[in-house]
């Protein structure tokens, strides 16, 4: 239950903390060619650091479904469209991919890749229900940002017969159909495990057959939406690092991660010259690495106003990010740090843990450059249309803690950190930046919280953590109510929660939407009772009217805006 008068106090309080808006008389160097030969003007274009349709601005509120390409009828693809407009959302990010190592008996797939050979299927649970999704994107006045791989592939995919038995359970243990997680509709590992043998994880990055091989299936499904307007833009990947569920190799630097960006930016743009391309990273930071395509001398500075600045947009230069700067704000931090050690979050308390003392992390993981990412270098490529970024507490760190806050408001203050500092980032390149998932888990999503390197659900053999992790139905959505204001006054061009819910699916034996047997054991008749996959984000069930809510008074702000 989050009022409206709530969302103007957080809009109010959050607008004074962040950069001054982008300057909108401001010249990108990387501005988007638009002549006679450029996409029709409702394609999403960028201009001054902003996304362009029709000619005005336009900021993105939207969500995950990755799961789309996954329900078994047509209705059901557009009742989720439906709904989701019915929430105001005008932009869906969801899976452009569905790789297989062997033909499943059942359900959707899009590419068999075996033994280094490939092979698609553009059949009816092929490339057609991608089909079907763009329709109806394009029926609702939806756009789509589709990733065409995934950093993440845990399944341990056994084959029996003809059929692949991939091994996932939920809180009951019981086994999971396969696409039910995020993580389980293939991606980097499944390529690499069928095209080399002594297997990491960055050969997929660095193997010419595998670069080959993904370019070829980038082209089939690229090629196939060029004159879709319903296309925002291609992700190259979810997520992608040096590391997986298979190790990295040491030669693997943020430059390998780099450098195969623009190799399939290049690529992509080559094939579909109309749609924007983008990463799909989550935004880690390396102030040190040697830099491929990011010039580290500032940019002159812009020519003084003609007029003074409205009150709000006071010009601000954004400095550049460097390590000295993150040490000092760390160790601004720790004079405000008490004697207080680091702890585990649980239910809105810390439970003290002296596994790891925050003064001994350095910068931390998502400004140094260990995931293999420097985000900044990625967003000069000229090819990268736009930045992504990620924020996921419950699984990576992006900051320090401030001991004289409460573990709940840290989760909000680093985050809202997280997003201005983003922001800066895509100032500094004159892009627009993207905040492509966001989530937290609650504590009724706890049992079911899949992380995105695992295929079991970690609480479920814990009891005690299982009802003790995780933030209020109430807390979730201040803090996406938080982070939604504070993207929308510093910024960014699009926000997408993580992730969509839907009841009322058709169901179908052995497939994502299964038949769920009832308290009686038996198979309900309805064959309208499914409900989509829950891996720990979703905003089904109880709190679902609010957290939707949420996103709709977004994005009924930035209408006002615009
Ligand atoms: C862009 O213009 C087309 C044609 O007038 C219209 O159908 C579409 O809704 C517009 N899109 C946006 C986002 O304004
Ligand atoms: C929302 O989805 C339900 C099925 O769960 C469907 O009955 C309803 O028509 C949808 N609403 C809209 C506006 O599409
Ligand atoms: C994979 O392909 C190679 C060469 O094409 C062949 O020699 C090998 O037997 C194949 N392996 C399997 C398991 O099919
Ligand atoms: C590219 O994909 C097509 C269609 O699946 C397939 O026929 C072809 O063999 C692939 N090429 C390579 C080099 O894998
Ligand atoms: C699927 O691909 C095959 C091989 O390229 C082609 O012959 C066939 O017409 C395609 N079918 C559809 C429905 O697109
Ligand atoms: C797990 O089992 C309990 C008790 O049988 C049931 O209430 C709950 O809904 C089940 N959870 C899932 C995710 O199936
Ligand atoms: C992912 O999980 C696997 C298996 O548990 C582990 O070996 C690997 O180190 C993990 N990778 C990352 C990046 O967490
Ligand atoms: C791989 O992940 C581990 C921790 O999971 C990290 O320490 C290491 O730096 C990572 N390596 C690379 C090359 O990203
Ligand atoms: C495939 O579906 C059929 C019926 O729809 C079901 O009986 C069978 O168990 C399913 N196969 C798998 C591997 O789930
Ligand atoms: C279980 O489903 C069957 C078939 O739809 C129905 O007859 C029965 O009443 C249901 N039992 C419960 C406890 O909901």
């Amino acid at each position: 239950m989050f009022s409206a008068s709530l969302w103007q106090l957080v809009l109010v309080a959050s607008s004074f903390l962040v950069v001054a808006a982008t300057n909108p008389t401001r010249v990108s160097r990387y501005v988007e060619k638009r002549n006679n030969d450029g996409p029709p003007s409702n394609f999403v274009t960028t201009e001054n650091g902003q996304f362009v349709v029709n000619g005005s601005a336009i900021t993105f509120i939207g969500t995950n479904v990755y799961w789309l390409s996954v329900l078994n009828a047509d209705e059901d693809v557009d009742n989720v469209f439906g709904n989701m407009s019915a929430a105001g959302i005008n932009l869906v990010r969801a899976w452009a991919f569905n790789d297989v190592e062997a033909i499943p008996e059942n359900g959707t797939w899009f590419q068999l890749i075996s033994n280094g050979t490939l092979s698609i299927n553009n059949g009816t649970n092929g490339l057609q229900k991608l089909d079907k999704i763009v329709q109806s994107a394009q029926d609702h006045g939806i756009y789509l940002v589709f990733s065409l791989t995934n950093n993440w592939n845990p399944t341990i995919s056994s084959t029996v017969g003809p059929f692949q038995i991939a091994s996932r359970t939920n809180s009951n243990s019981t086994t999971l159909p396969r696409n039910f997680l995020s993580n389980d509709y293939g991606g980097m590992d499944t390529y690499v495990r069928q095209f080399v043998k002594d297997q990491q994880h960055d050969q997929f990055y660095t193997d010419e057959n595998i670069i080959n091989a993904f370019k070829n299936y980038t082209t089939q499904v690229v090629s196939r939406y060029v004159n879709s307007p319903a296309i925002m833009g291609w992700e190259l990947a979810n997520d992608p690092r040096c590391n997986s569920t298979l190790p990295a190799g040491s030669l693997c630097t943020t430059t390998t991660v780099t450098q195969w960006h623009s190799t399939l930016a290049q690529h992509v743009k080559s094939v579909d010259p109309n749609h924007l391309v983008t990463s799909g990273n989550q935004g880690f930071f390396c102030a040190d690495c040697p830099k491929l395509f990011q010039k580290t001398t500032p940019p002159p500075p812009p020519p003084p106003p003609q007029t003074s600045p409205a009150p709000g947009q006071r010009r601000r230069s954004i400095p550049v990010l460097t390590k000295a700067s993150l040490l000092q704000e760390q160790r601004d931090m720790q004079k405000k740090r008490k004697r207080s050690a680091d702890g585990i979050r649980v239910r809105g308390r810390w439970v003290a843990s002296h596994t790891r003392r925050q003064e001994d992390v350095g910068v931390g993981p998502a400004f140094d450059g260990s995931q293999g990412v420097d985000s900044e270098d990625i967003l000069s490529i000229p090819q990268i249309g736009f930045g992504t970024f990620q924020l996921f507490p419950d699984q990576d760190t992006y900051g320090f803690d401030d001991p004289s806050l409460s573990p709940f408001d840290n989760v909000v203050q680093i985050g809202t950190n997280w997003i201005q500092r983003q922001a800066a980032a895509g100032q500094r390149t004159g892009k627009p930046v993207s905040l492509t998932g966001f989530g937290l888990v609650t504590q009724d999503n706890a049992p079911d919280f899949v992380p995105f390197n695992s295929s079991v659900a970690p609480l479920q053999s814990d009891p005690v953590s299982a009802t003790s992790f995780g933030v209020t139905d109430d807390q979730r959505d201040q803090a996406y109510t938080q982070w939604l204001s504070t993207g929308i006054s510093g910024g960014l061009s699009a926000m997408l929660q993580y992730q969509w819910s839907q009841q009322g699916l058709t169901t179908q034996a052995g497939t994502t939407v299964s038949p769920v047997q009832n308290e009686s054991g038996v198979v309900p008749i309805s064959d309208t009772s499914g409900v989509s996959p829950n891996d720990g984000y979703g905003i089904q069930g109880v709190g679902q009217a609010e957290a939707q809510g949420v996103l709709q008074t977004a994005s009924q702000s930035v209408a006002r805006q615009g």
